[in-house]
């Protein structure tokens, strides 16, 4: 009997390690500043969904070739950095990294620090110091794109360079490093065997092949080609052929994620009576949505309420493997959990290391379709259809009652970055200087006990310890509550939902 036992225990063992994929979740943490329904604090982020978590974004001095805070409040003053490391708390398996470059960063600074032994050198040891300080489990290198935009020739070598010397420093410390890198001109931008040799995860940016700006409709993100526009110079801008051109180019399958856009893309047609894909259209996009706030371009978490909003019609393309849907001469073309479930069976099927995110914050976080992050479960969903069994024990019995104050390290060094960065703050919203007074915390019904105090959603201060705050989440059958910790000298501010000064905030019991 045991002979027959054994076996089957074995291959079972080796079917789940075949297929415990990853999931990188980027984050663009200015989403924190947005309202309503597109507000998006980090503590919000779904930690059961997610592998890894990229923090978004860190930039890169241009005259110094360091890498450095790009919103020193909302890294800082608002413990950004310390809240990403927080999320560990809620999955312990939770990888948090920190993203350096972001396309507005442009291509140039990256070139000219990878362009010398000895300012690769010190980018190297300031991502190191940088990620270490504030605890990150490893860094994301974001540069759009080598060798192009405004980079030079030489940078797809100077890019290999860099990554084997970033591997060479950081994996002894077991410090990560994984790339977003382009779908399309891969052979200009990148040298693919030593990516793929040293990178731990190839992030692939498989989006934004088509927009406003071209002058007819076509997916933001088609899983396949289409035929009609075989022959020109986009016929290869798809998920499959942009996959397979990393593989043929030396990637192995198992170190590339597969990216999938958590957005759409819009443009006005020319005509409202020709709605297919291919349809002419005049160059411009939709009106901007109301969180992100970008002509052409909408969340799915935009798409939903647009969606409720009535008179659109939806439509599949059995060609390219994506919905669209139009409104007059309105014409979006996006993934739903539809397309994402065809896109992760796809990445099963190659044996793709996983799948990559952009971003968490335009998934729909609040349940206004239906559910909350119907995107990110259509992936984790796909993801269990092929594995026999996760343990899908979410985050609950392991955070109700995490109090465990958020480490110092990255408190001390908050208090030294905030003052080298602060020039460089982009965003001055939501400053804690109106000063109002709150009411006894004991009467103030933003403040609960402890985790496990959690009646409704939201964010709370504790009644017992003014510097710790709890974000409440419903699940089915109630509420998880997860802890977190005001950096050093700051206490939890209930009028402003943020860590504030202790003379602006009421503490006294
Ligand atoms: C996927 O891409 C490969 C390689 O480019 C190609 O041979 C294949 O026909 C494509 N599949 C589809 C359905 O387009
Ligand atoms: C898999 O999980 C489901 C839901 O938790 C459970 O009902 C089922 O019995 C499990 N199957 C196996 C083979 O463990």
């Amino acid at each position: 009997m045991k002979k027959i036992y054994f076996p089957i225990v074995f291959s079972l063992i080796l079917i789940f390690d075949k297929t415990a994929a990853v999931v990188i979740c980027y984050h663009g943490t200015w989403s924190h500043y947005r309202s309503g329904n597109g507000n998006f604090p980090i503590s919000l982020t779904p930690t059961d969904l997610c592998t890894h978590y990229i923090y978004a974004f860190a930039g890169l001095d241009a005259s110094t070739n360091q890498v450095v805070s790009l919103d020193s409040w909302l890294d800082f003053n608002l413990n950004g950095f310390q809240n990403a490391i927080a999320l560990k708390q809620s999955n312990k398996d939770l990888k948090v990294l920190l993203a350096v470059g972001g396309y507005s960063q442009g291509s140039a600074r990256f070139s000219n620090m990878a362009a010398h032994q000895s300012t690769r050198a010190t980018f190297i040891q300031s991502a190191l110091t940088f990620v270490q300080t504030h605890g990150f489990d490893g860094l994301d290198l974001d540069w759009e794109y080598p060798a192009r935009r405004d980079g030079q020739a030489q940078d797809k070598e100077n890019f290999a360079l860099l990554v084997k010397e970033l591997y060479e420093v950081f994996n002894p410390l077991g410090l990560i490093l994984t790339s977003a890198v382009s779908a399309v001109h891969v052979d200009v931008s990148y040298d693919v065997p030593t990516l793929s040799q040293y990178l731990d995860y190839i992030n692939l940016m498989l989006y934004d092949f088509h927009g406003f700006w071209d002058t007819h409709a076509y997916h933001n993100a088609p899983l396949y080609s289409t035929s009609k526009l075989a022959g020109t110079s986009s016929a290869g801008f798809s998920v499959n052929a942009s996959v397979h051109q990393w593989i043929e180019a030396g990637a192995s399958p198992s170190k590339l994620a597969l990216g999938i856009p958590l957005y759409g893309r819009t443009a006005i047609l020319s005509s409202a009576s020709n709605t297919s894909p291919g349809a002419p259209t005049t160059s411009q996009g939709a009106h901007a949505g109301p969180y992100t706030g970008t002509v052409g371009f909408w969340g799915y978490n935009e798409i939903v309420e647009q969606f409720q909003n009535g008179d659109w019609t939806l439509e599949w393309d059995d060609e390219q493997e994506v919905p669209y849907a139009y409104k007059g001469t309105t014409w979006l073309t996006y993934d739903n959990g539809r397309s994402i479930g065809q896109k992760v069976e796809f990445a099963n099927d190659l044996g793709l290391g996983g799948i990559m995110v952009w971003s968490i914050e335009t998934d729909d976080a609040y349940g206004v379709s239906d559910i909350r992050f119907p995107l990110l479960k259509a992936i984790q969903n796909a993801l269990d259809t092929s594995r026999p069994n996760s343990s899908t024990t979410s985050s609950v019995s392991s955070t109700t009652s995490s109090t465990a104050p958020v480490t110092s390290e990255t408190t001390s060094s908050s208090q030294k970055t905030s003052t080298t960065t602060a020039a460089e703050t982009t965003t001055t919203t939501t400053t804690p200087t109106s000063t109002t007074t709150q009411g006894k915390p004991s009467s103030d019904s933003r403040r609960i006990k402890d985790a496990n105090s959690c009646v409704t959603e939201g964010f709370f201060g504790s009644s017992v310890d003014c510097s710790i705050y709890f974000y409440c989440q419903s699940v089915d059958n109630g509420h998880v509550g997860y802890s977190f910790m005001c950096s050093q000298g700051l206490v939890y501010d209930t009028t402003f939902g943020i860590c504030n000064y202790p003379a602006l905030v009421d503490c006294s019991n």
